[in-house]
């Protein structure tokens, strides 16, 4: 599956990612993915962003997913803002179904389960394709659509740190 990339901090402004760099503002510079666990990474840039300065994959995937549970619940809250619709309940019912996932694949971690914890990443991922296609199917525009973008990059980039961990 082939994502569009998008830069980093062109996103950050969005609501669901405020929090990302929330911790990261202030202070010295650091050195991001020190131990350049992004080196294969589809999107380098963006990966390096959300690895920061870990330097464990572990540690790493652990957070993305921390992050991405969070941006889930940010985008159901932004998705309840917008007019209600069929689509937007659909975009609503998978973010939840996501953050379900989500969870599902942190445990799985806990439990060394990699193959539980890729079929919940491909679900959450699969989810937020669905709330795209909610829209796409009609014809219409995704209000969510960069939301939903980020979203994915985010999981995929889940899926990616998954591969570094035997
Ligand atoms: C990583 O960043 C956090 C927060 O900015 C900081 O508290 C921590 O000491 C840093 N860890 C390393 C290994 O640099
Ligand atoms: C996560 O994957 C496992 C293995 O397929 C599955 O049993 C579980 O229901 C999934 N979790 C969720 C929330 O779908």
């Amino acid at each position: 599956m082939a994502f569009r990339h998008y830069n980093f901090f062109s996103l950050v402004f969005l609501a669901t990612t405020t929090i990302l760099l929330a911790g990261h503002s202030h202070g010295s510079a650091v050195e991001l993915d020190p131990n350049g666990l992004c080196q294969n990474a589809d999107n380098k840039q963006f990966c390096r962003e959300i690895v920061y300065n870990l330097t464990d994959p572990h540690d790493a995937l652990v957070s993305s997913i921390h992050k991405l549970v969070y941006a889930s619940k940010n985008a159901k809250k932004l998705a309840l803002k917008q007019g209600s619709s069929e689509e937007i309940d659909v975009c609503i019912e998978n973010f939840e179904e996501s953050v379900d996932n989500l969870k599902s694949g942190l445990k799985g971690l806990e439990d060394h389960d990699l193959p539980t914890l890729n079929i919940n990443l491909s679900a959450a991922l699969t989810n937020y394709v669905t709330c795209d296609d909610a829209f796409s199917e009609f014809g219409k525009t995704n209000p969510l659509a960069k939301t939903d973008a980020l979203l994915e990059e985010m999981a995929s980039n889940c899926l990616y740190l998954l591969t570094l961990i035997h």
